[in-house]
């Protein structure tokens, strides 16, 4: 496991995370839907932004930290919920909470995170900054409606984000090499296929090994919330999203809106926020790059609404671009993967500490004193 000190970026984190876990592992976090023209989209279109620095001013130790629902954030940057993160490393879903509470910032613990909503809630040092909840329904209502329940009784999570755009899981074509796909049955080819992965790392598998053991002799944890493979399958309709608002008492958040039409429908069903998404490019592919339709959304209810968006964010630099185009915050979830894969949770607070001295160094080099002060006239939205 690398030391890490030694990851200097999100692209180093990357790499080193390529060395750490089985090819599955990283082609599932590194990998989008179809010919990936809408992840790599997502990156392109935060490079076109350009920034305007004023001079002349002298700006020591810039403010980066926000409200948002009631909540202090020690800087606009979230964890968004992603699948798999048991097996990546054995901090998992865990380690991840507790690294993204030892930096002052949320996370939102996926339903396909691979373990259940009541043991990451239950977490010991979790408690001072509130997790959220990311909701998935294979099953449609009545599923919906106990998990809602269990969400509330957990006590755990002040937000529910309720993703929009998986009616069915995205074409993943890498998981599909790997002769791992998930929601596929696993032949006698691809578990040779996943055997020599692991076999190639020893490593993880030792530490995913030693982990297993050690939890067979504690008492047994509730299991996943939601299979990965049963992702898909009911999509929420913006009815389903009014009628979550009268039993859910948080925070309600919706999570894959492309279009300010979808934006207000998300206000009219009384969401407190919107979380503009293409799922990182894993889901439709030809979907618009996030930053390509943040400023229309923005502009539509911004002033009705919290936006947050997500897609494409690799460094400090593009949360600032995100929240001058008008966004309240961004969501990374690719960033902190890469960390954990290969660094476990203090790699995840190692990529957080990044974002952070990113987002510093970047206000003093825009003359712009605080995060709160940003708005279109330090972006060049057609550079
Ligand atoms: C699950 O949400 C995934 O994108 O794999």
């Amino acid at each position: 496991m690398v030391n890490p000190s030694r990851i200097a970026s999100v692209e180093d984190a990357r790499k080193f995370a390529a060395r750490a876990v089985p090819r599955v592992l990283f082609d599932y976090v590194d990998g989008g839907a179809d010919d990936e023209i809408t992840m790599t989209e997502n990156i392109s279109a935060f490079r076109r932004i350009g920034l305007l620095p004023r001079m002349g001013v002298q700006i020591t130790e810039p403010h980066l930290a926000i409200e948002l629902f009631g909540t202090p954030l020690a800087m606009p940057v979230i964890l968004a919920p992603c699948g798999l993160v048991n097996v990546m490393h054995p901090d998992g879903p865990k380690g991840v909470a507790q690294a993204a509470a030892s930096r002052g910032v949320v996370s939102v613990l996926s339903a396909v995170a691979g373990v259940s909503l009541e043991a990451v809630a239950n977490g010991e040092d979790t408690s001072q900054t509130p997790m959220w909840f990311q909701l998935y329904s294979p099953k449609g209502r009545s599923e919906w409606e106990g998990l809602v329940e269990r969400v509330a009784a957990s006590g755990g999570y002040t937000a529910l984000v309720v993703t929009l755009d998986t009616p069915a899981l995205g074409n993943r074509e890498r998981d599909r090499r790997n002769g791992v796909s998930i929601g596929h049955r696993v032949d006698v080819r691809s578990a040779t296929t996943l055997a020599l992965q692991i076999a190639g790392r020893p490593a993880w598998a030792a530490r995913m090994a030693a982990a297993t053991l050690a939890a067979r002799r504690s008492p047994r944890p509730p299991g996943p919330t939601v299979g990965l493979v049963a992702a898909g399958g009911s999509p929420f309709t913006w009815k389903d999203i009014s009628e979550i608002r009268e039993r859910w008492k948080g925070t309600l958040l919706v999570k894959g809106v492309l279009s300010a039409t979808d934006a207000r429908s998300a206000v009219d069903s009384g969401c407190d926020g919107v979380i503009v998404s293409n799922h990182g490019g894993r889901q439709l592919d030809g979907a618009p790059a996030t930053m390509s339709v943040l400023p229309e959304i923005a502009d539509a209810v911004g002033s009705a609404t919290t936006v947050l968006v997500d897609g494409g964010v690799r460094r400090g630099s593009d949360v600032v671009k995100a929240l001058a185009a008008g966004a309240d915050a961004v969501l990374i979830g690719r960033p902190y993967l890469y960390g954990l894969e290969a660094a476990g949770a203090a790699g995840v607070a190692r990529i957080l500490d990044i974002f952070r001295t990113d987002i510093e160094r970047t206000l003093i080099l825009l003359g712009c004193p605080s995060v709160a002060d940003l708005d279109r006239k330090w972006i060049d939205l057609k550079h």
